[in-house]
């Protein structure tokens, strides 16, 4: 848990979706902990994640919320201003990479579509909830996670999950230019591969690891706080003229032809 030493993001009300459990709810934490309002909004139940917010002095509340559905969205940024007075950030974080997501050849539709659902559908309903909000309190700040999968391809495909990724990164670019006299950044936070619950499922055996491991030329997985950081300066005024931009931090994954051996 962060120490509560920050104000980058002082009182900011800030929505953080898929928050009850890996990169959101570190991200929920850091948030928190560089003073903002935190609304942790996720399909699970957040409770655990707000009451250790709150334990450590930072301000947090819940509500539990599916972002393929556009009446989830209307309730929790009705909630968010209720609780907060109004809502300066959103962070469309939720996502999910689904087993039998594989080549294009044997990936089924069914995956193809629950995929850009939650991935990309749910981030454009965040935006559309969100953003008329901003315009009529005179701007905020879109932060939506995309990937480093976004930028690169793998050997090891997980079709409908990079396609969803990409259509992130270009969905918040326009989002960025069509925005940006009206007072709203929206940026694309480009994480590497972190062992969260998400990951996790996907490299359950030490080969599956390593073979991913060998091409992060750092030589490690990221750690969820490394990310979050990255959130909390996409989210603050220390970002202010940037905007459309994708902030990749993969440990050295996209700058790399070849990696060092170990
Ligand atoms: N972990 C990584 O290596 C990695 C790398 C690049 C990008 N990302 C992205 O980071 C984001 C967070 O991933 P994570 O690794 O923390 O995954 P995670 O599985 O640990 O957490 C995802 C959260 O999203 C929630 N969620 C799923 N579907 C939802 C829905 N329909 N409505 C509301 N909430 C929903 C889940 O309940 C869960 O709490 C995702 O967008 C993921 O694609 C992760």
């Amino acid at each position: 848990m962060p120490q509560f030493n920050g104000s980058r993001l002082a009182n900011k009300a800030c929505l953080i979706t898929g928050a009850a459990s890996g990169l959101g709810r570190v991200a929920a934490e850091r948030f928190a902990a560089e003073g903002a309002n935190v609304m942790i909004a996720d399909l699970l139940d957040g409770a655990e994640a707000v009451e250790e917010i709150t334990r450590a002095g930072g301000v947090a509340a819940q509500m539990i919320c599916d972002v393929t559905s556009e009446e989830s969205w209307i309730s929790v940024v009705k909630a968010t201003i209720e609780q907060f007075g109004t809502i300066d950030v959103v962070m469309n974080n939720a996502g999910v990479m689904l087993s039998g997501d594989d080549d294009p050849v044997a990936t089924s539709l069914e995956i193809y579509h629950r995929t850009m659902d939650i991935n990309v559908m749910g981030t454009l309903l965040g935006c559309k909830t969100v953003i008329p909000e901003m315009l009529n309190r005179g701007g905020g700040v879109i932060v939506n996670v995309a990937s480093f999968v976004a930028h690169m391809g793998a050997a090891t495909p997980q079709i409908a999950y990079t396609a969803s990724k990409g259509a992130v990164l270009a969905m918040t670019r326009e989002i960025a230019v069509t925005y940006a006299r009206r007072g709203i950044r929206a940026n694309a936070l480009c994480p590497g591969p972190v062992m969260t619950p998400l990951l996790a499922e996907f490299l359950r055996d030490d080969e599956a690891r390593e073979r991913r491991r060998i091409h992060i030329p750092m030589g490690r997985f990221g750690e969820a706080t490394e990310i979050a950081h990255g959130a909390v300066f996409l989210a603050s005024e220390e970002s202010a003229f940037m905007t459309g931009q994708s902030l990749i931090i993969d440990g050295g994954i996209t700058a790399a032809y070849t990696t060092p051996v170990d």
